[in-house]
């Protein structure tokens, strides 16, 4: 729309799945395209943002030219660019599909195939928002998502509590055109004084400006 909202603001963006290891040929990961990000980071260059996205493996890259892509595989790598980072910015969204639990250990080799079955011991990873969300500085407004499969409001409620969100994004995976992979989303917004807004389905550049006026609506703090 060629606005300048916000112009001169720096934000960060997590966006598309994370990689986690199991050998040198597998991993676990989930089904984020990185279309919603990519949709986000392009909503703020067009008015006049300066973009950090953080870019898991295979995730849609933006059209704008000018957003700064720093390409991650696992988690921890998501967190280490992020946190690198942070400190800088003036608004954070964490669209990312980050895996809560990796291999605890990464095998050399590749695991050969023995025995009618395996384990594979995980550990729980970084949760990049919630550390990051402890300091969070006041300037700061930090956006979440919420992708849930049941009591969506309230698990998106307390996320948005437990994160130290200004603001999430709840998307329900029981929601046709909504979610993982689509062109199309329908959001709930939950905004930290309790007020909230509803979406019809969108394409995900329309949910990204609704994301944006969203966050024009957080009360400034000084
Ligand atoms: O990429 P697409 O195919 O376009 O799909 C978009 C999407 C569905 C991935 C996106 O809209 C979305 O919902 N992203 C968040 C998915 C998710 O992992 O949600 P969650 O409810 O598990 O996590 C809650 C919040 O904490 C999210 O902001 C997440 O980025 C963040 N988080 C979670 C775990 C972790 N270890 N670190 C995090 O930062």
């Amino acid at each position: 729309s060629g606005n300048t909202d916000f112009y001169g603001k720096k934000i960060l963006i997590t966006s598309g799945p994370t990689q986690e290891a199991i050998d040198p040929v597998r991993f676990i990961s989930n089904h984020s395209s990185g279309k919603m990000g990519a949709a986000i980071a392009d909503a703020f260059a067009r008015s006049g943002a300066e973009v950090h996205l953080i870019l898991g493996t295979g995730a849609k890259k933006p059209k704008n030219k000018n957003i700064k892509i720093y390409p991650v595989k696992s988690a921890n790598d998501m967190f280490q660019a992020a946190n690198s980072i942070h400190k800088a910015m003036d608004i954070c969204v964490f669209a990312a599909a980050v895996a809560d639990y990796a291999p605890k250990d990464i095998a050399l080799e590749k695991i050969k195939k023995e025995g009618e079955g395996m384990t594979i011991e995980l550990v729980k990873n970084v949760d990049i928002a919630n550390c990051l969300g402890k300091a969070k500085q006041p300037h700061q407004i930090h956006v979440g998502f919420a992708l849930e499969t049941e009591n969506e409001i309230f698990h998106a409620k307390q996320k948005l509590e437990k994160k130290n969100f200004d603001l999430i994004v709840l998307n329900s995976m029981r929601q046709e055109g909504a979610g993982f992979q689509v062109d199309t989303n329908k959001v709930n917004l939950f905004f930290e004084d309790g007020s909230s807004l509803e979406s019809t389905v969108l394409p995900k550049e329309q949910i990204a400006q609704l994301i944006l006026e969203g966050v024009k609506k957080v009360p400034v703090k000084i």
